[in-house]
């Protein structure tokens, strides 16, 4: 980690891309460079956020870019290049397109911060997050996706609704892939410690887990020009500042598996440590048998795009 400032890199100066640089200049947790294939747009709405700084009162230099060389030494990438969704498409409808953008990106983003933590946002999440893992040849425990976060996120929302008590109050945990299998897990869910199981009647509680797991599409079809980002881009920006402050956060974040949960060479999410080093940790919880079997067919849809990608 540099010393002084610490330095964020975001690749894609779309909805997630720019709404990300906006939290983490607000945040004041590091400079940013922001880069995009469209000239004009990551300049613009770098110097725009600038200009917002003497309101706010952050103090954190922003640049935007069509290149990469202004990024060397970044300390994280947050990689949200690539097409959104569109109503009707799912994420998997996106799999060839991202994942030639995202290799393209990686390609250069290992090569002007060697030493980086990257963390994908691009859909489909889980096979791009190993698309970086491969092209950027880094160690496991610094290439990331984000999507637990927000998919937790999504589910704390609606429990602390449906009990009309603080979201402050409310843990969820969703793990697996990000698509319609994940795997939301009330037993693990708690509010202000208290099992969520014993709080909210199972028919309420069977629909606040459908609406998680479609979370992402009710928001596509109500946009109808594009996905979710506010939620989004704060999720990976969690995950930075637990990265840049050594937080040792625990937080479900989709990691490269070699064997544990009973999954090998690939990308689903689970809980992990996250610090200074990356992914510090890989902490496996204890399911029952349908909460394994849900993981495992999870991990088997994402399983699927990898091998049609042959990565
Ligand atoms: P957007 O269309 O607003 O922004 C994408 C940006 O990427 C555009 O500005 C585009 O010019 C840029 N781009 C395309 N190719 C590029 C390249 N080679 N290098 C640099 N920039 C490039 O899309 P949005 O809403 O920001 O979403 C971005 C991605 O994040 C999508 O794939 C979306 O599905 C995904 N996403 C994932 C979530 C998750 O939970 N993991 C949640 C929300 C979005
Ligand atoms: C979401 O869950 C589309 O993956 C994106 O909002």
């Amino acid at each position: 980690m540099a010393i002084g400032r610490s330095k964020v890199t975001v690749v894609g100066a779309g909805n997630v891309g720019a709404t990300a640089a906006h939290w983490i200049a607000s945040k004041e947790l590091a400079d940013v460079v922001l880069v995009d294939i469209v000239e004009g747009t990551p300049q613009g709405k770098c110097l725009d956020l600038a200009q917002a700084a003497p309101i706010d009162g952050f103090d954190v230099k922003l640049v935007g870019a069509n290149s990469y060389e202004e990024t060397a030494n970044s300390d994280v990438v947050i990689i949200t290049a690539g097409l959104p969704r569109k109503p009707g498409m799912s994420r998997d409808d996106l799999l060839k397109t991202n994942s030639d953008i995202v290799g393209q990106v990686t390609e250069q983003v290992a090569k002007y911060s060697p030493n980086s933590i990257i963390i994908v946002v691009s859909n489909p999440l889980d096979a791009m997050a190993q698309v970086a893992f491969r092209r950027s040849g880094f160690p496991k425990n610094r290439v990331m996706g984000m999507a637990g976060v927000l998919d937790s996120a999504r589910m704390r929302c609606f429990v602390a609704e449906e009990l009309d008590v603080s979201v402050e109050n409310v843990t969820c945990f969703v793990l697996g892939g990000h698509g319609d299998t994940m795997v939301p897990l009330p037993r693990y869910s708690t509010v202000a410690g208290i099992p969520i199981t014993e709080l909210i009647a199972k028919d309420k509680l069977d629909a606040i887990i459908s609406r998680t797991a479609n979370g992402g599409a009710e928001i596509v079809g109500l946009l109808k020009t594009g996905s979710a980002y506010y939620a989004p881009s704060l999720g990976a920006v969690e995950m930075t500042e637990a990265i840049l402050k050594d937080k040792k956060k625990i937080l479900p974040c989709a990691v490269f598996l070699e064997g544990e949960y009973g999954v090998s060479n690939l990308f689903v999410g689970v809980p992990v440590k996250l610090g200074k080093n990356g992914i510090e940790q890989i902490i496996e919880i204890s399911l029952t048998n349908d909460e394994r079997t849900a993981l495992h067919k999870s991990a088997a849809a994402v399983q699927e795009l990898v091998d049609i990608l042959n990565i």
